[in-house]
């Protein structure tokens, strides 16, 4: 059994945003005026999370990504992991954080059943860190990825998001991080979602660009990774670790998308980058059965579109840390 959207793609992974709120402020994440409250009543319980992911699980989804805003600054989300594990039906667990406190939580998310953690992370200096973060501390998180590789939450995967004039003078240093450290460093283009005021065409660099760049270092050998969704991977002679490209403007990252997301409000998105929301926590608060969730995450799936429109739009919505990345 499974999900077919009607672009027969498979849809068995669900990123589940646990909080809008974020401990960072990233400059082109964060819009200026900040993101309108969301108030607790508001965003789902541990309990309403784990029934909408059971029922899911009921129809083939088998991957869950744990995202914000900053999951790590909800409290107490590894009992969240805990009772996904006790479901029993889920084969991949993640968890994508900017690695403020993953050095705190690390083991006790390892030892929920937790399977792995992606950690953005846009610059390796400390001062220029801080700055892009607007107070992050760059030890506190490198630290967090050192623990996560050394208790086995495996593959610790680093996000990198170079921005021309911001941080595009660390491509090569993020490439070759992955040379003596099997990380997975992946470079993500620069998509117009986030703070609308920030973003600004010229400062996109495309995939093409950043691998040229990449190419100083060595040879790019192509790499097949296991369940590498809408990244594509490669490695650099003799390296330890890989380095994956997810091209979100320009390639076609679309067609090997096999997910739904779900807001911490509770509305399940089809797609990123669509307007279309399906209210499940109004479902879910007015008793429905089981079948009237299977029903309504079926539609999901069936209105799921088959690619988005992003460049023809002028701003993007719903910023990253609403959507959950
Ligand atoms: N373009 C590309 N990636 C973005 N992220 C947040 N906003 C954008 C954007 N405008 C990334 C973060 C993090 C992930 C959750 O989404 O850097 O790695
Ligand atoms: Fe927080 Fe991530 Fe947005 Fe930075 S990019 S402000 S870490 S949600």
């Amino acid at each position: 059994m499974g999900l077919k959207d009607g672009f027969s793609r498979i849809i068995d992974y669900m990123r589940v945003s646990v909080t809008d709120r974020c401990n960072l402020r990233c400059v082109y994440c964060m819009p200026d005026k900040g993101v309108p409250a969301v108030t607790h009543d508001d965003i789902l319980r541990y309990e309403e999370i784990t029934r909408i992911i059971s029922v899911a699980a009921e129809l083939g989804v088998r991957k869950i990504r744990i995202t914000g805003g900053e999951p790590l600054f909800r409290r107490n989300v590894q009992s969240l992991i805990r009772d996904l594990k006790r479901l029993n039906a889920i084969d991949d667990l993640s968890l994508t954080t900017n690695g403020m406190l993953l050095e705190r939580y690390a083991e006790e998310l390892k030892d929920a059943g937790l399977n792995r953690v992606n950690v953005s992370l846009d610059s390796l200096r400390p001062e220029r860190y801080r700055e892009i973060t607007c107070g992050g501390d760059l030890d506190t998180v490198m630290k967090g990825i050192e623990k996560a590789l050394n208790i086995g939450l495996d593959p610790v995967k680093i996000n990198m998001v170079p921005i021309r004039g911001m941080n595009d003078d660390e491509i090569e240093e993020f490439g070759r991080l992955t040379i003596n450290t099997p990380y997975h460093v992946r470079f993500i283009e620069f998509m117009p979602v986030g703070n609308g005021s920030f973003y600004d065409e010229n400062k996109r660099i495309t995939t093409d660009e950043i691998k040229e760049r990449i190419g100083v270092l060595g040879a790019l050998e192509p790499v097949r990774v296991r369940k590498n969704g809408p990244a594509k991977y490669y490695m650099l002679p003799a390296a330890q670790g890989v380095i994956g490209f997810i091209s979100g403007m320009t390639h076609h990252f679309c067609r090997d998308c096999s997910r739904l997301r779900l807001t911490a409000d509770g509305k399940l998105r089809p797609c990123l980058f669509s307007e279309t929301e399906i209210d499940l926590r109004s479902a879910l608060r007015r008793g429905a059965t089981d079948e009237e969730l299977k029903r309504l995450l079926k539609l999901a799936v069936e209105v799921k579109p088959e690619g988005h429109y992003i460049l023809e739009k002028e701003e993007g919505g719903r910023p990253m840390s609403r959507i959950g990345g």
